[in-house]
């Protein structure tokens, strides 16, 4: 089965938030985490004989989509959970960062995170009222590795970590694989994550939302709670099929918890905070983890072409750099070099909308989704090259 990636879907005139931003401006938004494709047909079927039963009064799970969650654990991790682990549903991930932080329960109590990331791990812990600590990410020559680009990437300061998650801290929010940097953590580091919060006895977040975004073929996603019985106990891991699936709207995730009294602290963080989710949200759940892994492949592919004409035309640029995307449709963009007050505004000024580095703690970067059909990306990355002056192209 062949999938459409290349038509332009018409999001302008829609409700869409990565859109509206430009309302009325000729600016291309490549800014928040959406794709501009539409979901697996499984899905919209789904969802369309959802639509036709009616009646759409207030949900709960039903066993199939447990189920479907537990079935894609065990397929793509050998992760057999059992179905109570599944702790709660949350109308999205980032309500899920904010259970977490309120889990602690002295406002001293720190959470940790590493930094770049993506905002909410930052806005979460303050938001609930408690201290938060930042570890930034060290940028690193890479070892020889098997694929060509690889000039340096972004990785952990285990020396300093160590010391980073000691109390004040409680909690550690863990992005796995990392937005902004697009990072898929590796066994070995992995490792270290779980060993390191053994030893402080810390509580991992492991937001695990990009799972099914790996673009190496060379890499794969380990879920932090597989490593062992040890660090699972510790661990809670957030899933969701709305990156992958492109359903983000639909506000649809899951805390997986096999501590029993870790659960239960986290349902009475819950309490208030997180509310019924849609209908929609689960029947699309269901249909994507069951039936989407055709398009995932798909869309994959397609992901992978994208990410390599970013790589060579931010290569190409003057005073741009970036690190190869291992995984997410977000490339991180080091604009520092061009001098640039603003480098956000000035690619807006050409008409193109990136996130602003600052946002996640690192001002001179911008963040860029390509996870848009090849023709928006192509005028995009033309419409950047002319913010150094009208004879560079990309390439094509
Ligand atoms: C690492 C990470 N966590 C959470 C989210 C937000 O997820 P949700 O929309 O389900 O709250 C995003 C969205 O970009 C993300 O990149």
């Amino acid at each position: 089965m062949t999938f459409d990636f290349d038509t332009v879907i018409d999001r302008r005139h829609t409700d869409s938030f990565k859109w509206r931003r430009y309302a009325g401006r000729d600016v291309l938004p490549l800014w928040v985490a959406d794709m501009d494709f539409a979901s697996p047909p499984e899905v919209l079927a789904a969802l369309h004989a959802r639509v036709d039963h009616g009646i759409f009064g207030y949900a709960e799970p039903m066993p199939s989509v447990i189920d479907a969650v537990m079935a894609m654990l065990e397929r793509e991790y050998n992760w057999r959970i059992e179905a109570e682990w599944i702790a709660a549903w949350t109308p999205g991930v980032a309500v899920a960062l904010h259970v977490v932080s309120r889990m602690l329960e002295h406002p001293e109590d720190a959470v940790l995170t590493s930094t770049p990331i993506y905002p909410p791990f930052l806005h979460a812990p303050l938001n609930m009222g408690r201290a938060l600590r930042k570890d930034p990410l060290v940028e690193r020559t890479a070892e020889a590795s098997t694929i060509d680009h690889p000039t340096s990437r972004f990785e952990m300061a285990f020396d300093r970590l160590a010391d980073a998650l000691a109390p004040p801290t409680r909690a550690f929010l863990f992005c796995h694989p990392q937005n902004p940097t697009g990072r898929v953590w590796s066994r070995t580091e992995l490792d270290q994550v779980a060993e390191t919060c053994l030893r402080h006895g810390t509580l991992v977040c492991s937001d695990e939302v990009h799972n099914g975004l790996i673009l190496d073929a060379d890499k794969r996603h380990i879920p932090l709670a597989t490593l062992s019985p040890e660090i699972a106990a510790r661990t809670i891991t957030l899933m969701s099929p709305s990156k992958t699936y492109n359903i983000a709207g639909l506000m649809c995730a899951c805390a997986i918890i096999p501590d029993a009294a870790l659960r239960r602290r986290f349902q009475r963080a819950a309490r208030g905070i997180v509310n019924e989710l849609t209908p929609f949200g689960y029947v699309a759940c269901e249909a994507a983890y069951r039936h989407g892994e055709p398009w995932r492949q798909a869309l994959l592919a397609y992901l992978r072409e994208n990410r390599d004409l970013v790589e060579a035309t931010v290569a190409a640029l003057p005073g741009l750099r970036m690190n190869h995307v291992e995984a997410t449709y977000l490339a991180w963009i080091d604009c520092r070099a061009t001098g640039w007050e603003h480098p956000v505004a000035t690619f807006e000024a050409t008409g193109v909308g990136l996130s602003d580095g600052t946002l996640f703690g690192a001002p001179g970067w911008a963040r860029l989704n390509f996870g848009c059909p090849r023709p928006i990306l192509r005028e995009a990355l033309a419409r950047m090259g002319r913010a150094f002056g009208s004879s560079r192209q990309p390439p094509t």
